[in-house]
């Protein structure tokens, strides 16, 4: 009988995930749907209901054509599932980035009819008036900087982010003003390691980093890359698992066993 099968594992929330820092290692791990929610929901910290769902489940060539109903209606999926960890609706392209009332509309919007408990919104300094509007009114928000995807054509591609003076100094204002304005947490994805490392040094709040070293406060991955049910993954993710080979295995057996139906037997 495993411990859990006696006592109830606590909710996780996110001043308790603030709360982390230095602590432990935070593990986050994206979520579509209740099937893979129910599978990592306790042993991660948090799920998040990323809009790499537009290019892991829908093969959209980057995040833009993700919708809020698309968020919501996943988001709903993966909440209803997940009794321990911290469920976050991942806040699509065009949904919060025109003024901090459009992102409360639709954030509350998001949080409302998923059960969600905060959100993500991508964005450095000129998004922390938004995160202050929205930590105020009782949204919590975890920030992300670095590669953030919905910029895509702004940055000419996928492409790492803080590789030069310039461009670190900007993530460091970037972290610093999205910490100040209330963030309990930020992703930092897809820079050099010693810039993920120097942020969390120097940021109050957890970092959680994806492509950005081992230094930072937790690890996010995209739970498909991690069980290598994607055809292919970024250069930073690392593949525990190759599912999707097991799948096709699984499914050629089946296609030839229902194929010899009829056949003369040996
Ligand atoms: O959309 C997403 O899944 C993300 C994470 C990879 C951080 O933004």
């Amino acid at each position: 009988m495993s411990a859990h099968d006696t006592k109830p594992i606590a909710k996780m929330t996110a001043p308790k995930l603030r709360a982390l820092k230095g602590q432990r290692g935070i593990v986050a791990i994206t979520a579509y749907n209740a099937l893979s929610a129910s599978w990592a929901d306790e042993l991660a910290d948090i799920l998040l209901v990323g809009d790499s769902m537009g290019m892991v489940l829908y093969g959209m060539p980057n995040t833009h054509g993700v919708t809020l109903d698309m968020s919501i209606q996943h988001g709903k999926a993966v909440a209803q599932a997940a009794k321990h960890a911290l469920v976050l609706i991942d806040m699509p392209f065009g949904t919060y980035e025109q003024s901090p009332q459009q992102a409360f509309e639709n954030c509350a919007r998001a949080i409302a009819h998923t059960g969600a408990a905060g959100v993500k919104l991508e964005g450095g300094v000129y998004m922390a008036p938004t995160i202050e509007f929205l930590t105020q009114r009782g949204i919590p928000v975890l920030g992300h900087i670095g590669l953030t995807p919905q910029g895509v054509h702004q940055f000419g591609g996928f492409k790492q982010q803080g590789t030069n003076d310039a461009a670190r100094a900007q993530l460091l204002a970037d972290a610093h003003a999205v910490a100040d304005a209330g963030a309990f947490a930020m992703v930092v994805e897809h820079v050099p390691d010693d810039v993920g490392a120097y942020i969390t040094q120097n940021v109050a709040i957890p970092t959680i980093g994806i492509g950005a070293g081992l230094k930072c406060d937790g690890q996010i991955a995209v739970m498909e890359d991690l069980l290598g049910l994607t055809a292919k993954s970024p250069p930073f993710a690392t593949r525990y698992a190759e599912l999707g080979a097991l799948a096709r295995g699984a499914i050629a057996a089946y296609g030839d066993v229902v194929r010899k139906r009829g056949a003369p037997s040996e």
